[in-house]
């Protein structure tokens, strides 16, 4: 029997992980970041599918297109995270369990950082943590899924 799968999604800019900011968002690409968050997926015994894009509609139609077999969400939504009420919608919309997580720490830069209209449509929202936020995320699904009815 296939295993229960997870969605990882990136928002914009974070295909350039690896060469941001190290103090900000660590020395780890995003395929070190999807490949970490797999691996702790498996460990929990579920399988983990990622995307990656840095348009808002791209990242909405995967919400709408891609979810039917998918238990939990982890999202690192960069700017978006920040403005966008249309991604908030298509979050809230799948209906599913979600773990916001950013690589920095976003409530120690700039003030318009510290605001997210997306974190309403999440069950957490992990921030500072750097790459093992993904790591935390994917514990806190595990668990809520395993203690949600
Ligand atoms: C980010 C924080 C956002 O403010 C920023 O725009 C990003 C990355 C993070 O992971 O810390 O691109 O989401």
């Amino acid at each position: 029997m296939l295993s229960s799968q997870l969605l990882l999604i990136h928002g914009p800019n974070l295909n350039w992980l690896g060469k941001r900011d190290p103090k900000h968002y660590g020395q780890l690409t995003l395929a070190d970041i999807e490949d970490l968050t797999r691996q702790t997926a498996k460990q929990n015994s579920f399988q983990l599918s990622t995307y990656q894009s840095n348009h808002e509609g791209a990242l909405i139609d995967t919400l709408q297109t891609r979810t039917s077999n998918t238990v939990g969400i982890i999202i690192n939504p960069g700017a978006f995270t920040h403005y966008s009420y249309a991604l908030y919608d298509a979050l809230l919309d799948t209906q599913l369990p979600i773990v916001e997580v950013h690589l920095s720490n976003i409530n120690q830069r700039e003030s318009w950082r510290s605001i997210s209209v997306t974190a309403p449509a999440c069950i957490e929202v992990i921030w500072g943590e750097k790459e093992k936020g993904y790591v935390r995320a994917v514990e806190i699904l595990a668990n809520h899924l395993r203690t949600t009815p």
